[in-house]
């Protein structure tokens, strides 16, 4: 299917619901969030998800999740969890795919607690900075634009 798509990639606390959303009202359109459809479909939070049936369980349900997306959703601003380009690499046949790169630091410093508790994988900020450190390649290579997200209005006007 030939779908019209933006889809928003980047690490956890990048900014890809912030911007998501802005993005729809400004283009009229519906915004989606695959962590918050796996969360309704398994009426589980996404914590849960991985405390009870592990990250290899979360990985096969974003999957199960782009393929829906990729097969039946245009015309949409998506953003993808943060891990979802590294176990889906075939992202772009859903859409535009466009980097919100920030550095770790900044992630760091944008992030409140609540933010931090609803994500496994940023519980160890040292871990989570060696996860940025390999993912931030991916991200890059596996997207049709680049954007350094450290101003909201730059980087909406820049989609635009
Ligand atoms: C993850 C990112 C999270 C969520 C899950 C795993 C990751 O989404 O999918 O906790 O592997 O980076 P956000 O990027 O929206 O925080």
């Amino acid at each position: 299917m030939k779908s019209n798509n933006i889809i928003l990639t980047g690490f956890m606390g990048s900014g890809k619901s912030t911007i998501g959303r802005i993005l729809a009202k400004e283009f009229n359109t519906y915004f989606l969030d695959t962590d918050v459809l796996i969360e309704s479909f398994e009426n589980k939070t996404i914590s849960d998800i991985f405390k009870n049936e592990g990250e290899e369980a979360f990985r096969k349900m974003e999957k199960k999740c782009f393929e829906w997306i990729k097969n039946s959703v245009t015309n949409t601003i998506i953003s993808v969890g943060g891990g979802l380009p590294v176990y889906v690499p075939e992202i772009k046949e859903a859409g535009r795919v466009i980097y919100l790169r920030v550095e770790f630091e900044d992630i760091l410093k944008r992030m409140n607690d609540e933010e931090i508790k609803k994500r496994p994988l940023f519980q160890d900020v040292k871990k989570a900075k060696e996860l940025f450190k390999k993912r931030d390649k991916i991200y890059a290579e596996l997207a049709d634009i680049i954007i350094e997200n450290n101003d909201l209005n730059k980087t909406v006007r820049l989609i635009k």
